[in-house]
């Protein structure tokens, strides 16, 4: 299905405003210690939304989600998939990266650790989320690890559980399709991940192609 130009074009324009006011916001504590900001990228006409958790050290630098080593285990399980990475939008719960590092303490950057983001982040972000949600209207919602999961199935009204459980179920409601996987970062240090991942993406472009045979039908 063609999506014509103008419907582009009228997504981006309020894309780029979230990303203007992501890049400037200081709702929470976690402006103080970003390098940038990491908003999100791909196509705004995007069938698929990815959600991950928040930036790591890589994106943090670049202000760009999933481009260090867990964004290159993404990338290869799309390209297993035959999915372009710039056909699909790519953002996290969190916009800025959440570590031990605290701001006085430079000089540790390297050594600080990636962590989850606390409840109270992860409410002063939403509404960013829920904006690109809104604008972009995906059909399929792919949510990676249990912090993006979580919060996306519990704003969709449905019951969430385990990560371990729960990968490469669908998940309907309305007319929105939820998919939950792992997280890329958890296949790096176990090796019998990335073939789950594998197996799950997989059901993931069997998604897709129903997904856009309704559209057309
Ligand atoms: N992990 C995430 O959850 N998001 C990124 O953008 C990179 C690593
Ligand atoms: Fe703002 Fe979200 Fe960054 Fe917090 S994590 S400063 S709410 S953009």
């Amino acid at each position: 299905m063609t999506t014509p130009a103008s419907t582009s074009i009228s997504r981006q324009i309020p894309l780029n405003e979230i990303n203007q006011k992501v890049q400037s916001c200081k709702e929470c504590h976690l402006s103080e210690t970003r390098t940038n900001a990491v908003p999100g990228e791909g196509s705004s006409n995007a069938t698929v939304m990815i959600v991950g958790e928040g930036p790591g050290r890589q994106e943090d630098l670049e202000g760009r989600p999933f481009v260090g080593r867990a964004g290159r285990l993404l990338d290869e399980l799309l390209v297993s998939i035959k999915i372009d990475r710039k056909s699909v939008y790519i953002t996290n719960i969190v916009k800025c990266r959440a570590s031990t590092r605290s701001s006085n303490e430079t000089a540790l950057q390297q050594q600080a650790r990636d962590r989850k983001p606390t409840s109270e982040e992860i409410t002063a972000c939403a509404p960013y989320l829920e904006e690109q949600m809104r604008i972009i209207d995906p059909q399929i919602i792919c949510t990676l690890g249990d912090t993006a999961t979580q919060f996306i199935l519990e704003k969709h009204g449905l019951k969430t559980g385990n990560i371990s459980k729960i990968h490469g179920r669908t998940y309907s409601t309305g007319r929105v399709k939820i998919a939950p996987m792992y997280h890329p970062a958890a296949a790096l240090y176990t090796a019998e991940l990335k073939d789950v991942m594998k197996k799950d993406f997989r059901r993931l472009s069997g998604l897709l192609s129903q997904t856009t045979l309704e559209s057309i039908g």
